[in-house]
């Protein structure tokens, strides 16, 4: 097989780039099982949509190097013998049961999504870990080319602002989530937290708007925080494509 920069004839006769896989390694490096899913968007890896990953397990599969839109999460607290909805888990859970439905099988917020876009059409993959959902557990995207890293390594949910937390754990008054400003905001389609309505543009949506930013933000820089985070330059990060990198998602990172 060529490298990535090999030409061959396509299926019609046409020259086109050998398009090159990539290697994802998914970790659960908590101290409790998670149920990590995936959510493929196009050109998705044909991996199962959800898998359970007890404490210190990986799993490593292959992902099209022009995977779009796709995202990957945890799910904590799950139980699937009753329910195969999203409430089979008390953060992250979908449509699907352990297999999350390929379209309608986004997880339930708050969750922390770790989300990409491969051989984007600028030359670059795109990657973020996304709090616009709010958060669930810590997760960092590592690469082995030497590209940004994206991360929330910190818990947040300890010290989640009062209007944020839940679903809160009865035992220990810790909540398993730390919601979005957006998704406790009662006018979500005219809001300054979710960027909608009046306030959609970056110009009429800036983070001062978003009564929770800096918890966020402080904590974790190089997260995405709000729908127009890209104004902090540490929000959504990049890789050429032609490096082929291979990405790690590893929940709960060693601080
Ligand atoms: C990715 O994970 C693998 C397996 O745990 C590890 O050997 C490798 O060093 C990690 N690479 C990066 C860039 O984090």
């Amino acid at each position: 097989m060529g490298g990535p920069h090999s030409i061959i004839l396509g299926a019609m006769g046409v020259l086109s780039p050998v398009v090159t896989g990539r290697i994802f390694t998914v970790t659960n490096a908590c101290a409790y099982p998670i149920w990590p899913a995936i959510n493929v968007g196009t050109l998705a890896p044909s991996v199962a949509k959800g898998w359970q990953a007890d404490p210190g397990s990986t799993i490593t599969f292959p992902v099209p190097g022009t995977w779009t839109s796709g995202r990957i999460w945890a799910r904590t607290e799950c139980d699937f013998t009753t329910d195969p909805g999203p409430s089979s888990c008390v953060t992250g859970g979908c449509n699907g049961g352990l297999f999350c439905h390929a379209i309608a099988g986004t997880g339930d917020p708050p969750a922390s999504l770790a989300e990409f876009t491969l051989g984007a059409s600028d030359g670059n993959d795109w990657y973020d870990v996304s709090l616009v959902d709010g958060f669930n557990i810590p997760v960092t995207i590592t690469n082995d080319q030497g590209c940004p890293v994206a991360s929330c390594p910190v818990d947040l949910n300890p010290s989640c602002p009062q209007a944020l937390r839940g679903p809160v754990n009865a035992l220990t008054g810790v909540p398993f989530g730390c919601k979005s400003d957006c998704l406790v905001d009662p006018n979500p389609t005219n809001s300054p937290s979710c960027c909608s309505g009046s306030y959609s543009t970056p110009q009429t949506c800036p983070p001062t708007g978003v009564p929770n930013y800096q918890y966020f933000k402080s904590s974790c820089p190089n997260s995405y925080v709000y729908a127009y985070d890209e104004s902090s330059g540490t929000a959504l990060f990049t890789c050429p494509s032609s490096k082929n990198a291979n990405y790690n998602i590893t929940f709960c990172p060693a601080p």
